[in-house]
């Protein structure tokens, strides 16, 4: 079963939007668990301190190593196969292949910090893998781990239906979705593309590959 570990400085962020609708319902079919750490547990002293001021000066604070490291080192278990993350907007950015692989995986364990990020030899020492979602800096890791975690459930054998197994979504072929329609069949002028009512599967598949090939040149000429 694909397991989640998330070490935060704000447990309770987790399950938040994952206990809901399809992510949530599975967490309660167990098909996926998910368990939420509160890091300071592993602070210093009577204040739990898990930051210290950069070494060489500057702005903010960074999370400490030996802090994380026990955090991390209280949960894994013995000889755990699960990936190590640590959200940075340093990392390689998260793709729809690296979602599946992990999906099919034995689960995650995802180090979400706060403040400037963390002493830079805790990557070293737990070979943490820096995971970003994008070319913009948010607050703490949390929303990141939560947005990493949302692609992989949704992918896991079970959680959603056949009928929309996300095989034909954008990314998963090297390019866009094609566009959606449902009815009513005209609203406010615009007409719901003749091709799509005609009833004719083949016409209609590659009327379908022909627009996502379109909006893949037009907006994404980098995946076309
Ligand atoms: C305020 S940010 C720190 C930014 C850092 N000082 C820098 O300039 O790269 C605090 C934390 O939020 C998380 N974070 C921010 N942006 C992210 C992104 N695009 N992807 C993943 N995590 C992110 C990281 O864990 C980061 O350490």
């Amino acid at each position: 079963m694909f397991a989640a570990t998330i070490l935060t400085l704000f447990p309770e962020m987790f399950p938040g939007p994952l206990g809901l609708s399809l992510a949530g319902d599975a967490l309660e079919r167990g098909l996926w668990s998910l368990e939420a750490r509160d890091i300071r547990e592993q602070g210093i002293g009577r204040h739990r301190a898990v930051d210290d001021t950069p070494a060489g000066g500057g702005p903010g604070m960074v999370m400490r190593a030996d802090v994380l490291a026990a955090s991390l080192d209280a949960a894994l278990r013995p000889d755990d196969p699960r990936p190590r993350l640590i959200m940075s907007p340093r990392g390689a950015r998260l793709t729809q292949p690296q979602a599946r692989a992990w999906a099919a995986g034995p689960g995650l364990v995802v180090v979400c910090p706060r403040f400037e990020g963390v002493d830079e030899r805790l990557i070293e020492a737990r070979a943490l893998t820096e995971v970003s979602i994008g070319d913009y800096v948010l607050s703490g890791g949390e929303i990141a781990a939560l947005a990493i975690l949302d692609a992989c459930v949704r992918l896991i054998p079970g959680v959603m239906g056949k009928t929309e197994s996300g095989e034909s979504e954008s990314f998963e072929a090297g390019v866009l979705e094609y566009p959606h329609y449902t009815r009513p069949r005209e609203w406010e002028g615009r007409a719901i593309p003749d091709v799509l009512l005609s009833g004719d599967h083949a016409r209609i598949e590659k009327w379908r590959r022909e627009e996502a090939l379109r909006i893949t040149r037009e907006r994404r000429p980098d995946l076309a």
